[in-house]
C-alpha cells in the first residue's frame, strides 16, 4: 500500500493523497484577478490527481505583489473568479488551497521571463516597496520604506481580510507565506531586519509579525480546516536565519494551532550558496518534524514516485510538495499510482481508456 497515494487527514479535512501542487506564481493576472489561465493551470493539476492544489502566492495588498501581474485577494471582486476555480478543483476530488503572501522589499519587479532584474521604479509604473528596514534586496532593487507600527497593523489586517475572502472563495487550506525572502521572512531574518523596536533585533522580536499574522489568520479560519505556514529553514548565509530558529518558530506556530510547516529554504540573500540536488531540502523538513513535533511538508527537486514514497516511509515529512515536476507532467500523480502499484487512483472517466501505460486496453476499443 503506497503512503503517497493514501488519504491523509488534517483536522476534519481529508486529502485524497499526500501530493500537493506547490505554490507557483503565474504572473498572469490583471488587477489581481484570476482568469482562464489560472482555471486551466490549476484545474489540470487537479485532473492529474494531485490531492491538494495550491494557488500561487496570492497578494494580500496591491503593494505586496511581486509583480503587477500577481494574483491577489485584497478586494471582493477578486473572490468570484477564484470561486470558479475552487469549484472545479473540488469537483475533481482534489482540495483547493491558497497561499497568502506579501512581497515586502521584493515587490514591484518584472515578470521573470522578461529577463530584467531588480525593481520597476515608480516612474516606470512600479511602486516603492515597504519592508522591516530600509535595506534593498540587492543593488538593483529599490530600498524599501521602513514600516511604521500602523503599516504593520495594516498588513496583519490585510492577511485577515484575505483569509476571509479565501474562505468565501471556497478554499479549504490556507498557507501563510513566510519564506523565500518575502515580507514575513524579511522580519525573521537579521539580514533584512535591523529594527530596534519590538519587531527587531532578538529572536522573539523578529518572529513577532509571523506569529501575529498566523494567529490572526488561524482565528478566522474555521476550526475544522487546516492552516499551513511556509518557512525557509535557512538563509544559506552565515549570520542569517537558521534551522534551529526554524524549529523554535515551528514550536510556537504549532502552539497557535498551525497544522503543518511547509519547509523550504533561501530567498533572503543574493549571496546564498545553495547546494541543490534531489530532495536537498528534505532534511530540514525532517528536522522540524522531529524536533518540534509538527507535521511537515517537503519540497525541492522531488521528481520520482519512489523518492517521494521513501520520504514518507522514513517519516521525514507528511506531505510532498511538487512544483516544476507538475509543470512538466500534470499527470504525475496518476503515473505515480501506476509506478507504485498504488491505491487505484481514478483517472477521470473521460481519460480512462488512457489509464495505465503498463496495461493498455485492447486496441479495438479505440475506434469511436
Ligand atoms: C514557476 C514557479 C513559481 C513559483 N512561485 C512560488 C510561489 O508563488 N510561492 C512559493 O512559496 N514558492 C514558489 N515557487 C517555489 C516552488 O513552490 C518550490 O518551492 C520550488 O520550485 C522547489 O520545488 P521543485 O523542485 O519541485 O520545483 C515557484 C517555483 C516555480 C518553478
Amino acid at each position: 500500500m503506497s503512503l503517497l497515494l493514501a488519504p491523509y487527514t488534517l483536522r476534519h479535512l481529508t486529502l485524497p493523497n499526500r501530493i500537493a501542487v506547490s505554490p507557483m506564481c503565474q504572473y498572469s493576472s490583471v488587477d489581481g484577478l484570476a482568469n482562464d489561465w489560472h482555471l486551466v493551470h490549476l484545474g489540470s493539476r487537479a485532473v492529474g490527481g494531485a490531492g491538494l492544489v495550491f494557488t500561487e502566492a496570492t497578494a494580500v495588498t496591491a503593494d505586496g505583489r511581486i509583480t503587477a501581474q500577481d494574483l491577489g485577494l485584497w478586494n471582493d471582486a477578486q473572490i468570484a473568479p477564484l470561486q470558479r476555480i475552487t469549484r472545479f478543483i473540488t469537483a475533481q476530488g482534489a482540495v483547493p488551497g491558497i497561499q497568502l503572501a506579501h512581497a515586502g522589499r521584493k515587490a514591484s519587479t518584472y515578470r521573470p521571463w522578461l529577463g530584467k532584474q531588480g525593481s520597476i521604479k515608480p516612474a516606470d509604473g512600479g511602486w516603492t516597496p515597504i519592508g522591516p528596514s530600509s535595506i534593498a534586496f540587492d543593488p538593483q532593487h529599490t530600498a524599501p520604506i521602513e514600516m511604521t507600527k500602523a503599516q504593520i497593523d495594516e498588513v496583519i489586517q490585510a492577511f485577515v481580510d484575505a483569509a476571509h475572502r479565501a474562505l468565501n472563495a471556497g478554499f479549504k487550506v490556507v498557507e501563510v507565506h513566510a519564506a523565500h525572502g518575502y515580507l514575513l521572512h524579511q522580519f525573521l531574518s537579521p539580514l533584512s531586519n535591523q529594527r530596534r523596536d519590538e519587531y527587531g533585533s532578538c529572536f522573539e522580536n523578529r518572529i513577532r509579525l509571523t506569529l501575529q499574522v498566523t494567529e490572526a489568520v488561524r482565528n478566522v479560519w474555521p476550526e475544522e480546516l487546516p492552516v499551513f505556514v511556509r518557512l525557509s529553514a535557512t538563509d544559506w548565509v552565515e549570520d542569517g536565519w537558521n534551522p534551529d530558529e526554524t524549529v523554535a518558530l515551528a514550536k510556537r506556530l504549532r502552539a497557535l494551532g498551525v497544522d503543518l510547516i511547509d519547509v523550504s529554504s533561501g530567498g533572503t540573500s543574493v549571496n546564498a550558496e545553495i547546494p541543490t540536488g534531489p530532495g536537498y531540502q528534505t532534511r530540514f523538513a525532517a528536522k522540524v518534524r522531529e524536533e518540534s513535533g509538527i507535521a511537515t511538508g517537503t519540497v525541492g527537486m522531488i521528481t520520482e514516485p519512489m523518492q517521494a514514497e521513501t520520504i514518507l516511509r522514513t517519516a521525514q515529512a507528511d506531505i510532498i510538495f511538487l512544483a516544476r515536476e507538475l509543470l512538466r507532467d500534470p499527470y504525475w500523480p496518476l503515473h505515480a499510482d501506476d509506478d507504485l502499484g498504488g491505491n487505484k487512483a481514478t483517472w477521470p472517466a473521460q481519460y480512462q481508456r488512457a489509464t495505465s501505460r503498463a496495461n493498455p486496453i485492447h486496441e479495438s476499443d479505440l475506434r469511436d
